[in-house]
């Protein structure tokens, strides 16, 4: 896989490791004769335009290699500027959703691919002039040139992605390109690396022991039980902070797992009243963020001094996974949209120092699971979905100010501040409140926060104690109570989502404490399920009527909640955590 865009281009990977066939990520300015010995390459789509100076390129000698190449949205384009002959359109008004392709020309890659299917585009330049002797293999109405073949050099490129769900065939097209064309064989599957993985933990450790620092999370419990394997249990350790803002349970189920894993290995490190006090007050996201940063610093460099696990028979293991390990092509990230945890001093000199294991540093998230699954680990830790490392803290929004909700124009805005991502800059505004839940209403949500500057989300009542206008904000910031409260809704509608089979459907599901309500019912719930593939964008996804009814009903018990609201919002404009 050539990197012309990082999250586009690892997908594509994933999809193409889901085949059985092994794929690895290189920049896509990668000298071609290193990829001489490939059995195909794949370029990646990405956000740039050819024209653009500095965005991704590649090397022209890679499409005379006899190496099978197919070149996707950008990598089509790539192919069209850099073989002589093709040009590239610059597009005024992009495609982007669903189109239909029609196949007017039934090459190798279009093997028993319908004449005429439904594919997914996203893309504003377009291939105006496929190079010398290649032939237009399909059209859409609003794309001429969808995609392109020269069959004799086993040289394509295709302008729709066949690597996203919404592309009819674009298995059986990927699959056409791996094994029709390229020969590829079925042979990877990532559970036989483990013996491997655990050869290199102890080439890695050399004699020393590794520490951990767990969080509960997939990755960083599958590197330990990988680390624990190879080594044993007198050479692994592994530390858990209790800051107090995990979710109802979670504290238990990590150290219940752990000590069953690594018994003496394992331990706990109560901190639940440290970052408590230092949030007394705090109301401003950033702010938060920032204490519990610098307390996780403070509590882990104690930890790493305390356990003496600086000294030189120690390194440090973590769960670094393979999309992290790659730094993609030329995408610097421009504006810090939210801060994250600062490094710890110690653990930034192991680093630097090389002294670090990271046994998951080629897999993906799948199958990182795989791997676990292989290894014993349970599904409830396997199968469960992200969740921020500052924990409820993110979701337990606070506010300095009293205020009445403002009504404007027939519609309410509710008096609290939350985090939005608007053209890559971090915003932080109010939300406006719809008076009712219709599925109807998430189609016209980014519109209306187009329309209105004050607002970076859209959220509907579902029910409520109180009309809408009567909402007013509270003092409030993060304490006991409030966290308790939050706690308590995060399960309820953990439990239902589950048993009901909502929670395997969408990607993550947090629950907000908004500190807006009535009299002696200071907060409200929101309620934010959403689909994605990697948390960088995301849909809100409505919820089944019966089990959201079921759902609000329990929530409205709880003592001091006034409304269930819920989040209507996609990331961008809005980001997924409400901070
Ligand atoms: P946002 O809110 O930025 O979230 O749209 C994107 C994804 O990142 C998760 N998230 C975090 N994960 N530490 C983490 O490990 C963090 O500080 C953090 N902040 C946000 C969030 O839950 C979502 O999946």
């Amino acid at each position: 896989m050539l990197d012309a865009g990082g999250q586009y281009c690892h997908l594509i990977a994933r999809r193409v490791r889901e085949m059985g066939v092994y794929a690895d990520v290189q920049p896509s300015e990668t000298d071609g004769y290193k990829l001489a010995d490939r059995r195909g390459i794949i370029i990646s789509g990405g956000p740039a335009s050819v024209y653009e100076p500095g965005s991704p390129t590649a090397d022209p000698e890679i499409f005379s290699l006899g190496v099978p190449v197919l070149g996707i949205c950008y990598g089509m384009q790539l192919m069209a500027h850099l073989i002589p002959g093709g040009k590239v359109t610059k597009g005024v008004k992009g495609e982007y959703g669903l189109a239909t392709l029609k196949v007017t020309a039934q090459d190798r890659l279009f093997d028993n691919f319908q004449a005429v299917s439904e594919v997914w585009m996203s893309h504003r330049d377009r291939v105006g002039q496929p190079p010398e002797d290649f032939e237009i293999t399909a059209t859409t109405e609003a794309c001429p040139v969808a995609a392109i073949a020269n069959d004799w050099r086993n040289l394509f490129g295709i302008q729709f992605h066949p690597e996203v769900v919404h592309t009819q065939g674009g298995k059986i097209l990927l699959g056409n390109f791996l094994f029709g064309i390229a020969g590829c064989t079925q042979d990877w599957d990532p559970t036989r690396q483990i013996e491997d993985i655990e050869d290199e933990i102890r080439r890695t450790a050399r004699g020393r022991k590794v520490f951990f620092f767990a969080s509960g999370g997939v990755d960083s419990t599958v590197a330990f039980s990988l680390c624990l394997k190879a080594l044993g249990k007198e050479r692994v350790h592994a530390a858990y902070v209790d800051t107090g803002l995990m979710r109802e349970g979670e504290s238990e189920f990590v150290r219940e797992v752990f000590t069953r894993m690594a018994g003496d290995s394992f331990e706990v490190v109560d901190a639940r009243a440290e970052f408590l006090s230092k949030l007394a007050g705090v109301v401003e996201p950033e702010a938060k963020r920032k204490i519990i940063g610098e307390e996780f610093v403070a509590v882990q460099q104690r930890v790493l001094e305390s356990g003496h696990f600086l000294d030189s028979a120690w390194i440090l293991g973590q769960g670094t996974i393979y999309p992290d390990t790659i730094e993609s092509g030329g995408t610097a990230k421009a504006e810090v949209i939210k801060t994250h945890h600062n490094r710890v001093a110690g653990i930034q000199k192991l680093i630097e120092e090389g002294r670090l294991v990271e046994p998951l540093a080629q897999l993906y998230k799948d199958e990182v699971r795989q791997v676990g699954r292989t290894i014993g680990l349970p599904d409830e830790l396997l199968d469960r979905h992200p969740f921020p490392g500052p924990g409820l803290a993110i979701r337990c929004l606070c506010t300095n100010k009293a205020e009445a909700a403002i009504k404007v124009d027939g519609e309410v805005v509710l008096p609290v501040l939350s985090v939005g991502v608007q053209g890559d800059s971090r915003t932080y505004r109010l939300t406006l409140a719809l008076d009712q839940y219709s599925e109807a209403a998430f189609a016209t949500a980014t519109e209306s926060i187009n329309l209105n500057q004050e607002v970076n989300r859209v959220v509907a009542l579902v029910a409520g104690k109180l009309p809408l206008s009567e909402f007013r904000s509270t003092v409030s910031a993060i304490d006991q109570v409030r966290l308790e409260r939050l706690r308590r809704c995060d399960a309820i509608v953990r439990r239902l989502s589950t048993d009901s089979g909502f929670e395997e459907k969408i990607w993550q599901f947090p629950v907000v404490l908004l500190p807006c309500g009535g009299e002696g019912i200071p907060d409200s719930v929101v309620l934010r399920p959403i689909d994605s593939v990697d948390g960088m964008t995301a849909k809100a996804v409505p919820m089944p009527e019966v089990l959201l009814r079921q759902m609000t009903e329990e929530l409205l018990a709880v003592p001091g909640i006034a409304a269930v609201f819920f989040d209507l919002t996609n990331k961008p404009p809005a980001t997924i955590e409400w901070e």
